[in-house]
């Protein structure tokens, strides 16, 4: 890729800030961001509204006749699209279909992809690799508080604990998958972000980006 506009490759478990991060990445260097997990979400959402079912039918035809305008839909983070993305995720014809329009995204301009096989499958000469993560408990806090959840609710360590159990469960579910599972790429620098702020994040990640593209 050397020569070309850059590729940033953003890999890591559900939760772990990865989608604030890639977004703010793009934006300091001028770079076209897209989010991967949009384009499971968005075949689920339509799969779901056409009355499909995902546990039992394939999405391909869905995948292959997906647009970017797909991509902007309001009702892509509902619980029921949650559930079904991850089933839609575990299709490998789906895997394939959506492999190029991945790869002709950031042809062009360049760009900084979020997910979780960018740098394994979809881009593994990207330019930089990163691989953000955070233990299941601080995720669990974080989506928590995403989801309107306060630090002083009596309920609070009930909920989180809730949460960080379904984060381990998507975790094993999306690193034990036949195909393109969650993984690190050898190549990756892993960022651990348990006791890190957002800002803090997208500082130590840029000079990161940076350092790397600069010796190039
Ligand atoms: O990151 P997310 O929660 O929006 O992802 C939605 C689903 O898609 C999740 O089950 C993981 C899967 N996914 C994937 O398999 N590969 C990607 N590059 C991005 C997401």
């Amino acid at each position: 890729v050397t020569g070309s506009a850059p590729i940033i490759a953003v890999d890591g478990p559900a939760a772990a800030g990865k989608g604030t991060l890639s977004k703010r990445l793009a934006e300091a260097l001028g770079l076209p961001h897209l989010d991967t997990g949009l384009l499971y979400r968005a075949v689920a959402r339509l799969m779901i509204n056409a009355g499909l079912d995902p546990a039992s039918t394939s999405g391909e035809s869905i995948a292959r006749g997906l647009s970017l305008a797909d991509l902007k839909r309001a009702d892509l983070r509902t619980p029921d699209v949650d559930a079904a993305a991850s089933l839609v995720a575990r299709d490998n014809a789906v895997r394939q279909a959506l492999v190029d329009m991945q790869r002709l995204f950031a042809r062009k301009n360049g760009a900084v992809l979020d997910g979780r096989d960018i740098g394994t499958v979809i881009f593994p000469d990207a330019d930089v690799k990163l691989f953000i993560t955070a233990s299941p408990y601080a995720r669990a806090v974080r989506r928590y508080i995403q989801n309107g959840g306060t630090d002083d609710a009596a309920d609070r360590d009930q909920r989180v604990r809730t949460v960080e159990i379904a984060l381990i469960e998507r975790d094993h579910a999306d690193s034990t998958r036949a195909s393109a599972p969650l993984r690190m790429a050898e190549d990756a620098i892993k960022i651990e972000t348990d006791t890190l702020t957002a800002d803090e994040v997208l500082a130590q990640t840029l000079r990161i980006v940076r350092d790397v593209l600069k010796a190039k």
